[in-house]
């Protein structure tokens, strides 16, 4: 199973994307059917068997993918970052289909992953690439000391399971190392759990000026299909980094679309900058206003050299010959992609597309950016180097807004965090308020440690609360 989930779909309905491997071999039709449909039924695919492929949302996508490469009954899957762009709770029932696959079928199963909280604890091994070079094969909870050992601040060590960040980031050592949520929680209770308490809420203020703001806004794609947005209403505040989360094909992308005036609401009001979006003539409105960073960040790229390609950009907006190669080298210097420069952007890895994505989106210095899960297919590392960039960027004055599945990431660098359900933007508050509310649209780390002290959301908190650090 590849990365990216519309690569591999290759007809146009599910039935039969189901059969098209099946058929190709020549089986005969009988087989097929028969086939086809005990995969449909052990995914739960019955409900949508009959839809067009082009109509799921993310989620039943790679389910799709997946249940298309099991009718072949191969004895070996190996599946490249399958739940990168799949909600939590889809993410987590994704991976335990594959567990129930590896149990009950006795399939082998590489997969390659950049999202590790649930997928690493199922391994029976974990191999650790870098550079093109084996640094560590061994079971999961011999794999942090392995890395600690080999460099104490390695920074795949952020990429590991929040109970494994926890567990050694209060300096326990000796007994089993946690790593599920389950296990991190048992460790806490145990060694903490006499301690009850919350952190202080840091008091947050926005500006008292909004930025981007939805009012009542309504939107479909077609006249005879259903409503996405349905009174959609969101204010989001200058210089505030504020994040959507909610399920897939809830309409997150959708709404990014209205807020920037590429889709167009039917009823409601859409403001940017206090101006109604239909009031930005011609190119007004991409010229230092807003910008946005698609779910697919390929579709940002026209040209076949990266450097080419911002070039084209600098020179639309207007910055003379000789600053371009100024803003460029700054862009390339803070996004750590310097080397990419001269690579053709639809040959670049996921990540390296996306960090390249976002460095030609910010070369247009908007005042909003808009994100669309920026944070798929970029290591442990990386993901801090962006979670930082935001930060400064909101340091100077930039409202960014960003849909994520990634909760973590939200929990770590939001200032408010929202979510996204029928249609509506409900319960904007501030990341612990938020998180420390829900039951599955949360972190790893507050599922662990909720029950002694609610309102730590990130590991960070919660090593904090254990150490006593309240104040
Ligand atoms: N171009 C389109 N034409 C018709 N329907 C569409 C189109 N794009 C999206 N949809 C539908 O609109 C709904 C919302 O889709 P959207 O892409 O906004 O979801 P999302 O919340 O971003 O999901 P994900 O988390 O999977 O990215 C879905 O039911 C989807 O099938
Ligand atoms: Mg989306």
């Amino acid at each position: 199973m590849q990365q990216s989930p519309e690569n591999q779909i290759v007809t146009d309905k599910v039935w039969h994307e189901l059969a098209f491997g099946l058929e190709n071999l020549g089986i005969p039709t009988e087989t097929i059917r028969r086939r086809v449909g005990e995969m449909a039924s052990y995914f739960g695919i019955a409900d949508w068997f009959r839809k067009r492929t082009d109509e799921l949302s993310g989620g039943q996508k790679q389910l799709l993918n997946l249940a298309a490469v099991m009718v072949m009954q191969p004895k070996v899957l190996i599946l490249d970052e399958p739940t990168a762009q799949l909600d939590p709770i889809a993410a987590a029932d994704f991976l335990a289909t594959l567990g129930k696959l590896n149990r009950e079928l006795g399939l082998t199963v590489l997969l390659v992953e950049h999202r590790l909280e649930e997928a690493f604890p199922m391994a029976d091994r974990v191999l650790l690439l870098e550079r093109g070079r084996v640094l560590l094969y061994d079971a999961p909870e011999r794999i942090c000391d392995g890395l600690r050992s080999l460099n104490p601040d390695h920074p795949m060590l952020a990429a590991l399971p929040s109970a494994v960040r926890i567990f050694h980031a209060l300096g326990a050592s000796g007994g089993k190392c946690p790593l599920t949520v389950r296990e991190g929680k048992d460790f806490l209770e145990q060694h903490y759990g006499n301690r009850r308490g919350e952190l202080p809420e840091t008091d947050y203020r926005h500006s008292d000026t909004v930025a981007a703001e939805l009012k009542n806004v309504w939107f479909r794609y077609e006249r005879d299909l259903p409503d996405v947005l349905r009174g959609t209403s969101m204010q989001v505040y200058a210089g505030e980094l504020y994040a959507v989360l909610g399920s897939n094909g809830s309409g997150k992308t959708t709404m990014l679309k209205v807020l920037a005036g590429v889709g167009k609401a039917y009823r409601g009001a859409v403001r940017i900058e206090g101006k109604a979006i239909r009031d930005y003539k011609g190119n007004s409105l991409w010229r230092g206003v807003l910008a946005l960073l698609p779910q697919n960040p390929q579709t940002v790229f026209v040209r076949d050299k990266v450097r080419a390609d911002f070039e084209e950009l600098l020179e639309a907006h207007g910055v003379p010959k000789a600053e371009r190669a100024g803003r460029m080298e700054a862009i390339a210097e803070k996004l750590g992609i310097g080397a990419l420069l001269e690579r053709n952007p639809f040959d670049l890895s996921g990540g390296e597309g996306q960090k390249c994505a976002l460095a030609k989106v910010l070369l247009s210095q908007p005042r909003i950016l808009l994100l669309d899960e920026p944070t798929k297919g970029i290591d442990a590392g990386a993901k801090q180097t962006l979670g930082k960039l935001l930060r400064d960027l909101r340091a100077d004055g930039l409202t960014v807004i960003m849909v994520t599945h990634d909760v973590e990431f939200a929990a770590e660098v939001a200032d408010r965090c929202a979510l996204f359900f029928d249609g509506e933007i409900l319960s904007a508050d501030t990341p612990s308020r938020f998180f420390g509310g829900n039951t599955f649209y949360t972190t790893a780390a507050n599922r662990m440690v909720r029950g002694l002290c609610p309102n730590a959301v990130t590991c960070g908190q919660a090593v904090r609360f254990c150490r006593g650090e309240t104040e």
